[in-house]
Formats: C-alpha cells, sequence, structure tokens
C-alpha cells in the first residue's frame, strides 16, 4: 500500500515497517524503539541475523546520544558529509542501541539521510534503522515499484520517486589509526581524500568487518558474465552504454552515458533488476570502462553481481 510520509510517522510510531524513499536506494524503516518491528525486518528481508543495520538520524545531534566512548574525529566526516549518502561506525551506547539492531556488534553504523520525506519521517520518530527495501541478495530498489516487487502488501511505501544516487552509503570505519572503508558507495574515495587529506583504504577483509559484504549481492538470477570486449560478443542480452554499438547482441539494456558516471549510477540496480524479465540463459556485461570515481563503485557491484554465481 501507498502511504504518505505522515502515515509513514503514524505507522512507525506503532511499531510497523515502512519502505520509505532515501536518496541513495529505498530502506525497510523500523524505530530503534520498537524490538519486534526490528525483529520483523530481518525476516521479511531473509537476512541473516548477524548482519548489523544503519541507523538513521534527522540530524547529527540526535544521533548523538547513541554514541559511546568514540575517540575518532568522525565529526569531521558527519559535518562534512551529513545530510548525505555516507555511514560512519562508531562505538555503541549499547543501552540505547539494541544488540538485534547492531548484529551482536559493539558498533553502531550511522547516518543522516539527504532525503526530503526521509527526514520529514525521522525527525518526528526519532532515529530508525532503515536496511536497503529488498529481499536479502536482490539488487536494491532505487524506485518504490522494486520495493512492492520484493515485498507486495507484507510493507507500506512512501513513493518518494527514482532515488538520485541509486547506490548505497559508503561505509567508513576509524581503524589502526585511519579511516577505511567497509563498503563503496556513493561517497567517492576521492571526495573523501578531500576532507580527509588521504584516500582511504578498502578494508581487505570486509567480511569480517563489515558482515554484509559476506553475503551474495545486487544479483539478478541470470548469471551476468563481465567482458572487456562486449562490442564483438555474440550473445542474447548485453548490459552496455549509450554511444557504443554492440553488433552481435539480440537486444541490449542501455546504463547511460560514460561521461555521464552518476546517471549510470542511478540506473545500475533498475537495469540489474530488469535482466530477469528476458529469460536469457546469461547477460555479458561491458566492463570496458575506467573505475574511478563512482564508477569503481559500479565495477565493484557488478563484479559482486556476476561473481555470485561461482561464489556461494
Ligand atoms: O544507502 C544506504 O546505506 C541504505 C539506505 C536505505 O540508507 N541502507 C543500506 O542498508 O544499504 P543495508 O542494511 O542494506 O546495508 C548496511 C550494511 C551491511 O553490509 C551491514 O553489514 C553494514 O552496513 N553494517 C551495519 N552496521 C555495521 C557495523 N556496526 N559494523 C560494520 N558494518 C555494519
Ligand atoms: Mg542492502
Amino acid at each position: 500500500m501507498i502511504v504518505s510520509w505522515e502515515q509513514a510517522t503514524d505507522l512507525i510510531q506503532q511499531g510497523k515497517i515502512v519502505g520509505i524513499p532515501t536518496e541513495t536506494v529505498y530502506g525497510l524503516a523500523a524505530s530503534i524503539q520498537h524490538e519486534a518491528a526490528i525483529h520483523e525486518i530481518f525476516s521479511l528481508k531473509g537476512r541473516p541475523t548477524d548482519n548489523p543495520l544503519i541507523v538513521h538520524g534527522a540530524d547529527l545531534e540526535s544521533l548523538e546520544p547513541l554514541i559511546e566512548n568514540e575517540q575518532s574525529d568522525w565529526r569531521k566526516l558527519a559535518k562534512n558529509f551529513w545530510p548525505g549518502p555516507l555511514t560512519i561506525i562508531v562505538h555503541a551506547n549499547i543501552e540505547k542501541v539494541s544488540v538485534l539492531a547492531r548484529g551482536g556488534h559493539p558498533t553502531v553504523a550511522l547516518r543522516v539521510p539527504a532525503h526530503k520525506q526521509a527526514l520529514q519521517i525521522i525527525a518526528q520518530t526519532g532515529p530508525i534503522v532503515a536496511p536497503s527495501a529488498n529481499l536479502s541478495g536482490r539488487p536494491s530498489p532505487t524506485q518504490m515499484q522494486h520495493v512492492l516487487d520484493d515485498f507486495g502488501d507484507k510493507v507500506s511505501v512512501v513513493d518518494g520517486g527514482h532515488c538520485d544516487h541509486g547506490l548505497e552509503s559508503t561505509i567508513i570505519h576509524y581503524l589502526d589509526s585511519s579511516w577505511q572503508i567497509l563498503r563503496r558507495g556513493s561517497i567517492s574515495l576521492e571526495q573523501l581524500e578531500q576532507v580527509l587529506g588521504y584516500k582511504p583504504i578498502q578494508l581487505n577483509n570486509t567480511a569480517i568487518a563489515c558482515p554484509g559484504q559476506k553475503y551474495r549481492h545486487y544479483a539478478p538470477t541470470t548469471p551476468l558474465i563481465l567482458s572487456a570486449r562486449a562490442s564483438s560478443e555474440q550473445t542474447a542480452l548485453i548490459i552496455g552504454f549509450s554511444g557504443r554499438v554492440y553488433p552481435h547482441a539480440q537486444r541490449v539494456l542501455i546504463l547511460g552515458d560514460l561521461r555521464s558516471p552518476e546517471e549510470i549510477a542511478r540506473n545500475l540496480y533498475q537495469v540489474l533488476r530488469q535482466v530477469d524479465h528476458y529469460k536469457v540463459l546469461s547477460a555479458i556485461v561491458d566492463f570496458a570502462f575506467e573505475p574511478v570515481g563512482i564508477l569503481a563503485t559500479v565495477a565493484e557491484r557488478l563484479q559482486r553481481a556476476s561473481l555470485s554465481f561461482t561464489d556461494h
């Protein structure tokens, strides 16, 4: 069912789960005060309970009480990137953030989303947990319809149109005296470098530090094959770019123009969700592009979406 942001606020305050838009992807929102609702989020998504949720606040001040004994200069990042698609891992005040939301970790992931309706809701409800509003393993939802496709009438959803960024938030953690990336996302390493003075490195063993990274992800059911020579591939379906020709493909799904990386990021999950409609044995992805800026995140998501067929 489609609901207004005001109705969503009421539902969340009553301990219900609501699909809400953010600037990255749609999230399944529940109040951090309602343990049963948080529980239901895990079962609805089919999400393992060792995989913690991100807590979203309306502003930095409302998230501060959830933090304890934090030594890092997280405020510098928060002030530069919030509201916006940066998730910062800090030490949790375990009285305020339940062990369930934390997936058993002593830390909590925090962010302030840059989306009008999301902020209107959270300003009324107080902090919420909001994992991406997809069934575990599926591409994240960038439109309301994607949420309905995965959950049908099991959740109410606020329609916020197409998400601006289309890729999840970047997750960063202060470890061994420097900021490290646990998940690439909508904020590029280059943007973080401008604030930190150095480029944060991608943590090697993200599977341990960021449990979500060890699970199958972002994938259509159709196997995806990444190819650096997609233009010469003979295939039923290619995922490619406008301005390029694929003379041997029966059908082409366009991600966008490589000169406009933000457009490609915005379209990625929508295109991955379309692949299965064509019922082909496999699809080829044009992987002939330089993975810099936001395209580094796009490349990483495509790699995960394709690897999943040999990886689980
Ligand atoms: O853009 C986003 O971040 C979206 C929107 C809705 O805000 N949310 C999102 O949530 O992507 P989710 O649950 O799909 O992904 C959160 C990731 C998971 O990989 C999880 O393992 C990691 O964040 N995470 C959460 N809390 C953590 C913690 N305390 N330590 C390490 N990783 C954590
Ligand atoms: Mg997710």
